[in-house]
């Protein structure tokens, strides 16, 4: 396993890998857990060689947020991924990614409105400027990223469509099923910042969205079941909710009854000084 921090090492050995076989690219911000290490081992029944990139992307964190405090632990995640037989990190410098007068900025519209883009204005931008020199950088044949973040998903996907990210094989970007730990919460770096309690609390969450979902999918109204999930979280200790939504799955688009295509709930919320997000499926009717 190789790490390189610019981008002339990184194409040499990018293409060193290309001569024998197919690459995949894990986009990361590193603080590595269980569910990076899953898309990873995705990763390696989709390509002949993984590299993973780790990079606590600047242009995606709003002024008041959690920039400085990210875990950065670049040793401890290379020790997780060495075992996991990925064939190259790539750990770019923030100088290396936005060099002297970097002024270029990708705006998907549509599926990144509303939701995580209402709440933090220009996340989404940063996200798929950083993804798409991604794609350029390493020049990958498959993308694996996570429904966990189901809408920074659905923009990538639509960004890749319309830039011609990809190759026009079918599914070249691969989202793979959020990874939780065994109370059911979803893994996230971002579960650090909770102390004990707030850690037990925060199995409200996914608690209270299945409670929501089995209410929608017995026909409570839409409205309802929403109002009672933002009740149990507030209840369970939770100090605000930022959405709780029923939206189309694919597009986005939001639904205030249940519908016949496939559908999403999807919720943030804080707790201590964790902003949380998850989404689950919601049959259809
Ligand atoms: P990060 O939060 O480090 O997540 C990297 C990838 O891991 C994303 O595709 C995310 O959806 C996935 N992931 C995180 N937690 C997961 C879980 N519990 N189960 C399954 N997959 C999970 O997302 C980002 O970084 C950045 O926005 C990035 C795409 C790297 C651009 O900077």
């Amino acid at each position: 396993m190789q790490t390189v921090h610019s981008l002339d090492p990184l194409r040499r050995a990018v293409a060193t890998l290309r001569e024998t076989g197919t690459v995949a690219l894990v986009p990361t911000m590193g603080a590595l857990h269980e569910g990076h290490l899953t898309l990873v081992r995705e990763a390696r029944k989709h390509a002949d060689h993984v590299v993973v990139s780790i990079f606590v992307n600047p242009l995606q964190f709003g002024a008041n947020e959690d920039l400085d405090a990210y875990p950065r632990q670049l040793e401890r995640d290379s020790a997780l991924l060495e075992p996991e037989g990925v064939a190259l990190i790539w750990a770019p410098t923030v100088e290396a990614m936005y060099p002297q007068g970097f002024a270029t900025n990708i705006s998907v519209t549509g599926v990144s409105e509303g939701l995580c883009g209402a709440a933090r204005p220009g996340h989404f931008d940063g996200v798929a400027t950083v993804v798409c020199k991604l794609f350029h950088q390493v020049l990958p044949d498959v993308a694996l990223f996570g429904e966990k973040d189901w809408q920074q998903l659905a923009v990538i996907r639509r960004m890749a469509r319309d830039l011609d990210l990809t190759q026009p094989h079918a599914d070249a970007i691969i989202g793979v099923e959020t990874v939780r730990e065994t109370d059911g919460l979803a893994r996230s770096s971002r579960n650090a910042y909770l102390t004990a309690e707030q850690r037990a609390a925060a199995v409200t969450l996914p608690t209270a969205m299945k409670a929501a979902i089995a209410a929608i999918e017995s026909d409570t109204r839409v409205a309802d079941a929403l109002a009672d999930l933002e009740k149990a979280l507030l209840s369970g200790g939770f100090a605000s909710l930022d959405y709780a939504e029923l939206r189309d799955a694919d597009d986005l688009a939001l639904l205030d009854a249940r519908s016949d295509r496939s559908m999403r709930l999807l919720v943030a919320a804080r707790i201590g000084k964790a902003r949380l997000i998850d989404n689950m499926a919601v049959a259809p009717r």
